[in-house]
């Protein structure tokens, strides 16, 4: 059973003022067929843990590890990840000008497979996939994310979740902006993908919304950098009711018994 562990992570970023700290110590623990749904307030650190697991070269890893199977994903580059079965589904997508979604998913699914998909299957594959997330077959031809809605970014997201097949996905609210029909449609997606690959799933939301569909196996609160509570799908109603404010005030009480006296 494949699995994905961090392991106190630490990342910090590159500002004017100096380095700062942006994770503090991140532990969290997916098994293949798992979903972890991760909250917490704005500014505190979800997108920044998501774009780490990707590889993305602005966040600097100042300590800790992330290890998928037992090998350490820290030391790969982003395509190693890929091939290895991580995806990132990002916050805000970016548009690809003059690459087609229907080249962008071949040309993804060779690099990963290490040889171009027989042409038949993959049509089909991709046209099933539109169909299921119900999207006009004319956008295979659009270029990626190019004057794409909101809701239509995230389709295409789902779509290449359910062709490229990851073991591990990274979700980076992909709720936000989706009509309750497209969160529907998006959800199921997730789930035929759980279903079919036995996908791993982290879902960074803001939105108990989601969870009504895609059902969490845990949820993680996530404060000033780190997991400050974890606990069943229960907790996520209580956060949607009480919101993080007992968090917060724990995590600025120890950052003030934490720091230096005088600063
Ligand atoms: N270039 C930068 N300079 C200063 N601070 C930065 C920079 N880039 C990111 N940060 C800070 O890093 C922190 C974490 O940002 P991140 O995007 O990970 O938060 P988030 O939990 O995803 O928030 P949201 O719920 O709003 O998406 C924020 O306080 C952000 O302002
Ligand atoms: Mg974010």
């Amino acid at each position: 059973m494949s699995t994905l562990e961090i392991r106190d992570l630490k990342v910090s970023i590159d500002t004017d003022a100096g380095p700062k700290p942006i994770l503090k110590g991140v532990d969290l623990t997916i098994k293949e067929g798992e979903i972890h749904a991760v909250m917490g307030p704005n500014g505190s650190g979800k997108s920044t843990l998501a774009y780490t697991i990707a590889g993305h070269p602005r966040y600097n890893v100042d300590g800790g590890s992330i290890r998928l199977d037992g090998v350490e994903v820290l030391d790969m580059s982003v395509d190693e990840r890929a091939k290895a079965g991580l995806f990132l589904a990002m916050q805000y997508p970016v548009e690809i000008p003059g690459v087609t979604v229907s080249n962008f998913l071949r040309t993804a699914k060779t690099a990963l497979d290490g040889e171009a998909p027989a042409i038949r299957g993959w049509i089909k594959d991709l046209r099933e996939s539109m169909s299921a997330l119900k999207m006009d077959s004319a956008f295979a031809e659009r270029n990626v994310n190019e004057g794409f809605s909101g809701g239509e970014k995230k389709r295409h997201e789902i779509m290449q979740l359910e062709l490229l097949k990851p073991k591990f996905a990274v979700l980076d609210e992909t709720d936000s902006g989706l009509d309750v029909d497209a969160l529907k449609i998006v959800s199921e997606g997730v789930n035929r993908a759980k279903a079919n690959t036995g996908l791993g799933l982290l879902l960074i939301t803001h939105y108990t919304r989601i969870l009504r569909y895609i059902k969490p196996d845990f949820v993680h609160v996530f404060v000033d950098g780190h997991v400050a509570d974890e606990g069943g799908p229960e907790l996520a109603d209580r956060l949607e009711n009480e919101g993080y404010d007992r968090y917060v005030s724990a995590a600025a009480a120890a950052a003030a018994v934490d720091a230096p006296v005088g600063s």
